[in-house]
């Protein structure tokens, strides 16, 4: 099969972990005989530079017309003072929004090689982590109205935390379906005893659960849930949440795997055009260096095969070979232990490629 892949590098580490998570791609279209066909587009900070905006309306539409899309990661201190509105982050957000990105997952596994590199307890761990986060992407506080005015003589600042009913209902079903698929348990995680939005969130996520009877559904409290993913993370199965709580648990739950760059995310909208990236961001004090850890890219171009192309082969083969690769005792300087062989990042995607 032919299929073209739109390639927003990024920032930072971005250009390092995507030319890996490429290399991998590329093996695996020779080993099963598809055709790859890339094309770059700017984002973030270097498009600020370029551009003068953090995506140009073209490099939009180029996204919106190719089969899926990888990103690397934007941003950087370097445009931490710009407008706000053309911060870097800004271009994530409208790629998301025009494309219709509204279901993110992202899957926290534990690779049991790295049970070591999780701060919590052997104990808490070593039952085994794997849940899925279905993170709301295109609604909430991150689209809501903002503004910054002077009241009375002093400063103001609003952010509008927004959801619909049929947003809800959307990201809603596509965890029941998904659960349905695994463990088929849910956790529906919201902030009800404050929120208006979230009380819309529960009653929208009571409704569907009369649909998936086999489900077991539970609601949960976002404060709550921070403490239970450290006390207990193996009861959870998929955690659903809006916009912002699955932008902060997401980080909190990447840590039972031991680093933040072993994560990969899907970004899903209702028809097979996806993005697909690392959940971690630019860390612009390692780039250029060589020692990001790539894997959570190329496990992100893994869903990519999965989510976007029907290719569950392939995308078992990416998945297959990193566990090799790290059975094998390669490890980047994020997850290394005494003992293993440790690598850089493109030694990290050449071991990948090889073992494809
Ligand atoms: C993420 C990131 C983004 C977000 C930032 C870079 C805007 O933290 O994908 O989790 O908040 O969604
Ligand atoms: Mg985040």
């Amino acid at each position: 099969m032919k299929k073209n892949i739109t390639v927003l590098k990024g920032d930072g580490i971005g250009p390092e972990i995507v030319n890996e998570a490429i290399k991998v791609l590329d093996k695996v279209s020779e080993k099963f005989g598809h055709e790859f066909v890339y094309t770059d587009v700017l984002i973030g900070g270097c498009s600020i530079d370029a551009n003068g905006v953090p995506i140009t309306d073209e490099g939009i539409e180029k996204c919106k017309s190719s089969d899926s899309v990888l990103l690397g990661a934007v941003g950087g201190p370097k445009w931490d003072s710009v407008d706000p509105s053309i911060r870097p982050e800004k271009a994530l957000l409208r790629v998301r929004k025009e494309l219709g990105l509204f279901a993110n997952l992202r899957p926290t596994r534990l690779f049991p090689q790295l049970a070591d590199a999780s701060p919590l307890k052997a104990s808490i761990v070593e039952n085994g982590i794997d849940l899925l986060i279905v993170r709301e992407l295109t609604g909430g506080i991150y689209f809501g109205k903002r503004s910054t005015a002077e009241v009375d003589g002093e400063l103001v600042a609003t952010d509008e935390m927004l959801y619909s009913y049929h947003e809800i209902e959307r990201i809603g079903r596509v965890a029941f379906e998904t659960a349905m698929k695994r463990n088929k348990r849910i956790a529906s995680v919201d902030k009800a005893n404050v929120l208006d939005s979230s009380r819309l969130w529960r009653k929208v996520m009571h409704k569907l659960s009369e649909e998936y009877p086999e489900v077991a559904y539970t609601d949960v409290l976002v404060d709550n849930t921070a403490m239970q993913l450290i006390k207990n993370p193996g009861q959870f199965d998929v955690i659903v949440t809006e916009n912002m709580f699955g932008d902060i648990l997401s980080d909190e739950a990447s840590m039972l795997t031991g680093s933040i760059g072993m994560m990969p995310s899907a970004s899903l909208s209702d028809g097979t055009l996806g993005m697909y990236e690392p959940i971690h961001g630019s860390a612009p004090d390692i780039a250029g260096m060589d020692v990001a850890n790539p894997l959570g890219t190329i496990l992100s171009a893994a869903m990519m095969l999965r989510y976007s192309f029907d290719m569950p082969k392939e995308a078992d083969a990416i998945e297959n070979a990193v566990n090799e690769v790290l059975n094998a005792g390669y490890r980047t300087g994020d997850i290394m232990k005494e003992g293993m062989k440790k690598v850089g990042c493109k030694e990290m995607g050449d071991a990948v490629a090889a073992v494809i």
